[in-house]
């Protein structure tokens, strides 16, 4: 049975209430429940983890290594400027897929740019709650 570990970042256990016209309406425990739903049904183990922390977020990527077969990672504002967090990715041999619920594409000029996407093997964004289940369909795939 393979396991996977889903990571979000700052200010991600806001969702909900958090600019619901950018992020939706969806809260992070909601998000996470649909993400059991779909792993129950695919015969896989699956773990969350939230930190506001970029510490802690680092400690939970070195922690995949050996314990989780993927990971989902939405490193929010952290996207944007840690290279320690882009670092960390590539320290560890587990493969980890990015996601946004915005389309960074279409925001600031700030947010255009993901330090932490080259890292991973690619990115899922701009569908809302949907990139988490894209996600995770894409890494159960992956992973056959
Ligand atoms: C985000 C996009 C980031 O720019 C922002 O800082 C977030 C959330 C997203 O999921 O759309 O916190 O990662």
């Amino acid at each position: 049975m393979s396991k996977i570990l889903v990571i979000n970042g700052a200010n991600l256990n806001l969702l909900g209430e958090r600019e619901p016209d950018v992020y939706g309406k969806t809260t992070l425990k909601e998000i996470n429940e649909r993400l059991s739903f779909i792993a129950e049904n695919n015969n896989t183990e699956i773990e969350f983890f939230q930190s506001n922390s970029e510490g802690e977020i680092i400690d939970a990527i070195h922690n995949a290594s050996g314990n989780y077969d993927g990971v989902i990672i939405n490193p929010a504002a952290y996207s944007h400027y840690s290279h320690a967090i882009g670092d960390a990715i590539s320290c560890v041999n587990v493969p980890f897929l990015e996601v946004h619920l915005s389309n960074l594409y279409n925001r600031e000029d700030f947010r255009k740019v993901s330090v932490t996407a080259p890292s991973c093997l690619g990115v899922i964004m701009g569908l809302k709650e949907y990139s988490y289940s894209a996600a995770l369909y894409a890494l159960l795939d992956y992973l056959k």
